[in-house]
């Protein structure tokens, strides 16, 4: 009887009534032969069982060490020891599973998260990554909360296309066809016609264009699944397999777009406050701890609880990309030659742009909208000045682009023309184009790269470290 057993989490909040509980989870630390620090996932706290003296014996104490996992039942008494209000007087000690102490790899000490990540099936057992990934599970919960609040529909779009949503080329090819020896045509090319879906075909980069196809009848809907991109980024920002979030909602423009995407970040972060303090406490420790090697002028000036409170009680900095190139070419930083990258109107802002006017300039996370029309997708509304695209990124601080989005262009012929002189296949995308045939609407949407959320949210540096197994170049261990 598995279900008998009480989770720690819920056990900690209770009063010590000296009833008898059942719980089971892995040793973290077996202490003087006698106490016992038990963890079972579902908080960062310990239980701490006590194994009176002489009750047990010898060689079932012998085999308790970190990491092997017990049942125990006994009775949930007041605590003596410090820093609990609880503990269990063992009356039986049961071993689920041995673990054989020389060989386990997470010793009770600092490990370092590159360490650690080379172990990333065991990391889930240390107080850092068990905290991180309930705050991710919060935030998911929330991305759902938020929107099913509102009326949106979830609609999975699929994860095998044939589409480059983005048109960046930057795609994972799907096929059956063999690797070595692959059908060709007359002109020496791959023959897709003969592979698995007639076609050939990818792994999504963004359910985007699909989501315009729900939003311009369903109304109002976001999907929340992982894409893929190909490219050839080793940053603490890129992963080859994230998750993102895209809401496409007909009847909206840029500025109702932007107004959505804002309270969306601040509700799932305060939601995440609020049912994940524990954790975001300890994260915020963690991360404390960690700057104190930094030199001083690299350290944070909030921890990360004032930087989550700071973003929920101030409005966003809202400025045009126009806006943002003149911040940029009078900044102090662009004076002294600072930037690696050249900064004109026209280019496509690098990191240390975007960080200079987040982290430097506005101190706080900032909407860049109406972007040059060369560096941006297709699919953007053409704004009237011929020059700009109605687009919008929301840049945060230490993370740099955490959302994407615009208003999309629903005039046919503008799109047709678009795609043309970007070399976008008309014909490939007529179901695309349909909805602009018919009974095409202003709408528009944006995604949020949940990895880069969950960054944000808990401190971790590395977008390594805010997903269970990171699939990055040259590396898709586990
Ligand atoms: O700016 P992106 O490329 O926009 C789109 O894909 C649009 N179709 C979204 C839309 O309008 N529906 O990507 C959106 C977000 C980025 O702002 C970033 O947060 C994240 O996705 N992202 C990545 N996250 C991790 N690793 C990568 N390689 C990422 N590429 C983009
Ligand atoms: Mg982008």
């Amino acid at each position: 009887m598995f279900n008998k057993r009480i989770k720690i989490k819920q056990l900690l909040s209770q009063e010590p009534d000296s009833q008898e509980v059942t719980v089971m989870g892995w040793v973290r630390s077996f202490r003087n032969n006698q106490f016992i620090a038990l963890n079972d996932g579902s908080t960062n706290n310990n239980l701490q069982i006590v194994a009176e003296l002489g009750k047990f014996n010898e060689a079932l104490l012998k085999r308790i060490t970190t990491s092997v996992s017990l049942k125990v039942t006994g009775l949930a008494i007041p605590s003596l020891g410090k820093g609990q209000k609880l503990e269990v007087k063992a009356n039986t000690i049961e071993i689920l599973g041995d673990s054989d102490a020389e060989k386990y790899p997470l010793q009770p000490k600092k490990h370092s998260l590159e360490f650690l990540r080379e172990i990333a099936h065991l990391r889930f057992r240390t107080n850092t990554f068990g905290a991180v990934f309930r705050v991710r599970h919060a935030l998911a919960y929330a991305v759902h909360h938020f929107f099913n609040d509102k009326g949106f529909v979830y609609l999975h779009t699929p994860v095998i296309t044939a589409s480059d949503a983005e048109g960046a080329g930057e795609m994972f090819r799907v096929t059956t066809l063999p690797a070595g020896n692959p059908p060709r045509t007359e002109d020496g090319s791959i023959n897709y016609k003969e592979d698995f879906f007639g076609r050939a075909t990818n792994l999504t980069v963004s359910g985007q264009l699909e989501g315009e196809l729900g939003a311009t009848a369903l109304g109002e809907i976001y999907t929340f699944g992982p894409t893929f991109r190909a490219e050839n980024s080793n940053t603490p920002r890129h992963l080859a397999e994230f998750w993102m979030i895209e809401p496409e909602m007909a009847f909206c423009d840029l500025e109702d777009n932007i107004n959505l995407a804002e309270e969306f970040i601040k509700y799932i972060i305060r939601y995440a406050i609020e049912h994940n303090r524990e954790d975001l406490e300890f994260l915020a420790q963690r991360l404390a701890d960690e700057e104190k090697q930094l030199p001083q002028d690299k350290r944070s000036e909030l921890g990360l609880l004032e930087k989550l409170d700071f973003v929920l009680n101030n409005n966003f900095e809202r400025i045009t990309y126009t806006q943002a190139i003149a911040i940029l070419l009078q900044s102090p930083a662009y004076k002294k030659k600072k930037f690696q990258y050249e900064v004109k109107w026209g280019i496509d802002m690098q990191s240390e742009h975007e960080r200079y006017l987040v982290e430097k300039h506005f101190k706080k996370p900032v909407i860049v909208t109406d972007y040059p029309l060369g560096i941006k997708a297709f699919y953007m509304r053409q704004n009237d000045d011929g020059k700009t695209v109605a687009a919008m990124d929301i840049l945060a601080p230490g993370i740099g682009e955490i959302v994407g989005g615009s208003q999309r262009e629903e005039r046919l012929d503008k799109l047709e023309q678009r795609m043309k002189e970007m070399h976008v296949p008309a014909e490939e995308l007529w179901w695309y184009l349909d909805t602009r045939r018919f009974g095409t609407v202003p709408h528009a949407g944006f995604g949020l790269g949940f990895e880069r959320m969950v960054q944000f949210v808990t401190g971790m540096s590395n977008i390594r470290d805010a997903i269970a197994f990171p699939r990055t170049p040259g590396s898709a261990e586990f």
